[in-house]
């Protein structure tokens, strides 16, 4: 098949972003990871000095922001006004400050756009939270990524320890609050489509879950 949509939502630590890179780098196709993008307009409204629960005013920002979205699974640069911000949206600042911001329905109106254009080029795996239901529900196949909190939570610990202190305890409660704010809020929810194939990786190393959609993905014909 030339032209096809992956879209795999889920919530946090399921290793969403990971399966969804090795997926697009497999097939030879683009990656959209779209989480980076509503952490790009978080990190400049805490650049601003702008409240993030304050609705207008991060509305007021969007028209004054030039970041750049990348589409190579092996190349992931992400800028803000020419800078490569790549560390500066995954730290605790962002993350705690991303929900209201994803929240605001301005922002994902305007980011909804963006999206929709960048899966529009063919050939590409996109990935997030309203990807299946919102951004392409026509998309050729739909994952939904789960696993079991507390491994979500081990998962994310590994992968932040680096970069923040907090204990495995801290980060699950984190983990909790942003699925709940993702799943509770009113505008794009995080849920599966009705179409959506449903895949628990509790159980399943990054390389199996990887492989599981490809096999998905090779049953319609996406190769
Ligand atoms: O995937 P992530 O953790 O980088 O996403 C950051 C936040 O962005 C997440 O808490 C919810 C929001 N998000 C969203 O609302 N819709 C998407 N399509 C992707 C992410």
């Amino acid at each position: 098949m030339s032209d096809f949509v992956i879209a795999i939502d889920g919530p946090s630590g399921t290793g969403k972003s990971t399966v969804a890179r090795k997926v697009a780098a497999s097939l030879g196709a683009g990656y959209l990871d779209t989480g980076a993008m509503y952490r790009i307009v978080t990190l400049a409204v805490l650049n601003a000095g702008i409240d993030p629960y304050d609705d207008d005013a991060v509305a007021g920002l969007l028209a004054t922001l030039a970041f750049v979205s990348p589409t190579d699974p092996d190349a992931q640069q992400h800028l803000l006004d020419g800078a490569d911000v790549g560390g500066a949206i995954r730290t605790a600042e962002v993350t705690s400050a991303v929900s209201p911001v994803s929240a605001n329905p301005a922002v994902r109106a305007w980011l909804k756009g963006r999206q929709q254009e960048l899966a529009a080029a063919g050939r590409m795996v996109v990935e997030g939270r309203d990807i299946g239901t919102v951004i392409t529900p026509d998309a050729t196949l739909k994952i939904y990524l789960t696993a079991d909190e507390r491994v979500r939570a081990l998962r994310r610990h590994t992968d932040t320890a680096a970069r923040t202190a907090g204990d495995v305890e801290t980060v699950r409660a984190s983990l909790a609050l942003r699925d709940a704010h993702d799943t509770n809020r009113a505008h794009a929810p995080l849920m599966a489509a009705a179409d959506a194939v449903v895949l628990d990786s509790t159980d399943l190393e990054i390389s199996q879950t990887v492989e599981a959609v490809l096999t998905l993905a090779a049953e319609r014909g996406i190769r």
